[in-house]
């Protein structure tokens, strides 16, 4: 780094640290509480519709967190609001996945809404940051919610859900017998089997396992019985290969947790175990900390080890595997003013998980490679890949350039910071190049 751009970089450091505190005063603070939509595009975790703590649809309101920079769960959460371009009428409990034909495109399916306008598939470019309409060929209609979507080779999996019908202004919930499937890159729909499948169910959870499959756990069947007390027993499980299209049960074993839905499900940085958080149960009998793990080598259950704080449980709240974490966002269960809205679960030492409120990007070098795991029959490259791994060594900068965003006073410093910022980084750029040639690092 010159001389020069050095002591710009100070002096933007300085000014940032005098007017920053002015600045933080106006942060974006979202109203939604659950029932939205969490999807990791970039290193940023995308939220989009729900409901607010009283149960109402939060109107307009799109923002995202970004995890290419270290943070503090327990500061202010730097939210960065793009509600001034989302197109997408209120809802709730709807469908995303990362998908499109660069893998860069947010799809957005079905969800439960107050009016009937709402198109049933929409799109959010994350490069030209823009929502559309999107148009899908085939004959399907049906706009589900309380489903899991799962996304593998840019299809979108769409098992069961609830539909709503409305006669004579009474509304009643169908449950859905179906494998609905959106293909994101040529915009199509179709129907995959339903053969040995489970029952139709909503507020299940669904992953995406290393072998093609995806496995489906819990839920709640479809009524007459109350709602509430209609969980489903953890102790068989689905899975749905996704490349001969049919189904299969597995019955688990173990420390099976009680019946339960709406909890969240995510594979394990080996691709070896799911791990699950949260939901309601039937009638647990005892209070568990809610965090399960499935070893999926044997289908046996068992309680992991954790340690730091931890968190209340929490419902219909979502998880995404970000770096090294799980990462929980928002939910039913737990007080606003006293818990972050974001709650990380270190997954990357198997024998301890550690509920944390640092988020570092930094990826773990060794993550153990999945091995064991039944193969499907035909060969495809693995579908391990740690979610964050670029921009590493920036990290810092953007963070401090995070701090400063809220008015409009703090985009025109950022914007004179940003300039700096590039002659900074075009400096640290050359740097690094020589030394890569030199050290023949990497
Ligand atoms: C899209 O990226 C995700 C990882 O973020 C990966 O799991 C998925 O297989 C990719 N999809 C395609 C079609 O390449
Ligand atoms: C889209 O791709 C699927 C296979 O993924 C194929 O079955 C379907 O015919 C294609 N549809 C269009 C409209 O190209
Ligand atoms: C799924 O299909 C594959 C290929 O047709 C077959 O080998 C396998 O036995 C089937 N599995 C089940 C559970 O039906
Ligand atoms: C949340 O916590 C705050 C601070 O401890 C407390 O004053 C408030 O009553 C709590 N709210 C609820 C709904 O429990």
């Amino acid at each position: 780094m010159s001389k020069n751009s050095l002591a710009y970089f100070i002096s933007w450091i300085l000014l940032q640290f005098l007017f920053g505190v002015n600045c933080q005063m106006m942060p974006f603070k979202p109203t939604v509480s659950y029932g939205h939509t969490a999807t990791l595009i970039d290193n940023k975790l995308y939220i989009i519709g729900g409901r607010d703590i009283n149960g109402k649809f939060v109107g307009k309101e799109f923002f995202y967190l970004d995890f290419s920079v270290p943070f503090d769960t327990q500061k202010l959460l730097l939210w960065q609001d793009l509600s001034y371009i989302d197109l997408v009428p209120p809802h709730s409990e709807a469908e995303s996945v990362k998908g499109g034909a660069n893998n860069d495109t947010l799809f957005l399916y079905g969800g439960e809404i107050s009016d009937q306008t709402m198109a049933l598939v929409y799109t959010f470019d994350s490069q030209s940051i823009t929502w559309t309409i999107s148009k899908i060929t085939g004959d399907y209609n049906v706009r589900k919610f309380r489903l899991t979507a799962v996304e593998h080779y840019g299809k979108m999996y769409l098992y069961s859900g609830v539909n709503k019908v409305i006669n004579n202004n009474v509304a009643s919930y169908v449950f859905l017998n179906e494998m609905v499937i959106l293909d994101t890159i040529n915009l199509s729909w179709s129907k995959g089997s339903l053969i040995n499948a489970p029952s139709p169910r909503a507020d299940y959870d669904a992953t995406l396992l290393p072998n093609d499959n995806i496995i489906y756990l819990g839920g709640v069947s479809a009524p007459p019985t109350a709602y509430m007390s209609n969980a489903l027993t953890l102790s068989e499980v689905y899975l749905y290969n996704t490349i001969n299209d049919n189904w299969s049960k597995k019955i688990t074993s173990g420390k099976i947790p009680s019946n339960r839905a709406a909890f969240s499900t995510v594979l394990g940085l080996d691709g070896q175990r799911i791990i699950i958080f949260g939901g309601f149960f039937d009638d647990p009998g005892y209070l568990d900390t809610t965090l399960y793990v499935l070893d999926l080598t044997n289908f046996n259950w068992y309680i992991p080890k954790i340690s730091g704080n931890i968190p209340k449980y929490r419902k219909f709240h979502q998880a995404n595997v970000i770096g090294k974490y799980m990462v929980i966002s928002f939910g039913i269960g737990y007080n606003k003013s006293v818990e972050s809205d974001i709650l990380l679960l270190d997954i990357s030492n198997i024998e301890e998980y550690v509920w944390t409120t640092t988020f570092d990007p930094s990826v773990p070098n060794s993550i153990i490679p999945a091995p064991s795991l039944p193969p499907s029959s035909s060969p495809s490259p693995s579908s391990l890949q740690p979610s964050s791994s670029s921009s590493q060594l920036s990290n810092n900068i953007p963070a401090m350039a995070g701090a400063i965003v809220g008015s409009l006073f703090c985009g025109i410093l950022l914007s004179f910071g940003g300039f700096f910022l590039y002659k900074w980084n075009k400096n640290k750029q050359k740097q690094r190049g020589i030394i890569r040639i030199q050290g023949n690092v990497n």
